[in-house]
């Protein structure tokens, strides 16, 4: 069972904690809360240890042995700290230990989460923004902010994450934990450079409406740090917003258009180019200026195609490279990615059957039937995105050791 540090400090928002707290317990994490003694004016504590799977502690000295801050923080495999405020950022990233949740953080090797929340003007602070740079070179990863209402009816940028979000980004860090700890360290991608897309575009109609597609980018997100653990540069192209290891450059995108660009741009010399992004295969052929309006009838939406940009990927590779598509397919699934590994000149198909129970869009588990030029088909059974990642780059390494 894996073993979870809830930091909470003195914010508002501290109320939300308990509600990311239960999402843990319920996901089956085993859930320690460490409540700071400011933060109990805005909490009960009595709440978090009816929910908890312990007793929340505030203290350096609620517990005489063994020794807190050392047991937290050595038993953890991850801890979040929701809300985290500007001044639990700055003493985090000052080294300050002089309580049980700044010494737990410095005590610990695990994933460290922060999830800021305070008013505009702070969160906007050149000092905040300095400590939250600090912290993300150190590999902490932040979970921004959302735009809202904030106490005291204010208005804007600062409002803590939402509960389910925050929980859906610890519980795929654990599983991506899990899945390497399972694993030999092996750096057979090292000096190798990786550009991996991922997610679904958002192709606009006006200013507020888009088509888009139900593709997450988690699978893109766990190959590329599948890509990153075995000691290659990562480029990742990406719509999803969520959190990414600071080892991988972020390029974010938001259109067909803009991943054509960058995947073009980026491909040029890479050894390996992996298109997991799901592309639209429409666009509105125009784009209004200003939103449309119902009282003006339903609008004529022309749709035009978009660029294949894994095919034109395969028309201008470089030699040595690989290049590896995906095929999300509902029927036929096997003879249809055969049909695209040929169509689109790459060199690995990986297909899924987006139908079957968990597997596909925005599970956190897949799969998925790897198809090779050479001929060569490997089967993954339903595992962790992280796992299938794994799968698919240990068939780009026989190909980048065997050049044809
Ligand atoms: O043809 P289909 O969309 O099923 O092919 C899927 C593969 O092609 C994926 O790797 C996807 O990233 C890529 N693709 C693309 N450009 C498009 C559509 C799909 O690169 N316009």
């Amino acid at each position: 069972m894996p073993f979870v540090v809830l930091g909470v400090t003195a914010g508002i928002a501290a109320y939300k904690a308990v509600d990311l707290c239960r999402r843990l317990v319920d996901a089956g994490v085993h859930v320690a809360p460490v409540v700071t003694e400011r933060a109990t004016r805005f909490v009960g504590t009595a709440t978090f240890d009816a929910l908890a799977s312990e007793p929340v502690q505030s203290s350096l000295w609620d517990e005489v042995s063994p020794i807190p801050h050392t047991r937290l923080g050595q038993s953890a495999d991850l801890v979040v700290v929701a809300p985290a405020t500007a001044d639990l950022l700055a003493r985090f990233a000052g080294g300050h230990a002089d309580d049980l949740l700044t010494a737990t953080l410095l005590a610990t090797r695990a994933t460290v989460v922060v999830c800021p929340a305070m008013h505009t003007e702070m969160w906007e602070h050149p000092a905040v923004q300095a400590n939250l740079g600090t912290l993300r070179s150190r590999g902490v990863v932040v979970i921004p902010p959302e735009d809202g209402r904030l106490a005291g009816g204010d208005q804007g940028s600062g409002r803590l994450a939402e509960p389910a979000h925050i929980a859906e980004v610890v519980l795929e860090l654990l599983a991506h934990r899990a899945a390497v700890a399972d694993r030999p360290v092996v750096s057979d991608l090292a000096g190798r450079r990786v550009v991996v897309s991922a997610g679904g575009t958002r192709e606009p109609i006006d200013p507020v409406r888009y088509l888009t597609n139900r593709s997450s980018g988690k699978q893109g997100h766990a190959l590329a740090l599948a890509a990153s653990d075995r000691g290659a540069t990562v480029d990742l192209v990406t719509t999803s917003r969520t959190p990414v290891d600071p080892r991988i450059r972020v390029h974010p995108v938001e259109t067909a258009a803009d991943l054509e660009a960058a995947m073009l741009a980026l491909a040029d010399g890479a050894d390996v180019v992996v298109m997991a992004a799901a592309v639209a295969d429409f666009r509105p052929a125009s784009v209004a200026s200003s939103k449309l309006r119902k009282t003006d009838g339903i609008p004529d939406l022309v749709l035009e195609p978009t660029p294949d940009i894994l095919a034109a990927l395969g028309r201008r590779r470089t030699e040595g490279q690989v290049l590896v598509g995906f095929a999300a397919e509902t029927e036929d699934v096997v003879r249809r990615a055969a049909e695209k590994l040929a169509r689109k000149g790459v060199d690995l198909i990986v297909a899924n059957d987006v139908t079957a129970p968990d597997v596909g869009f925005d599970h956190d588990t897949n799969a998925v039937t790897i198809l090779g030029a050479d001929g060569a088909t490997t089967e993954v059974a339903l595992t962790g995105k992280v796992a299938v990642a794994h799968a698919v780059f240990d068939r780009v390494v026989r190909l980048l050791a065997t050049p044809e």
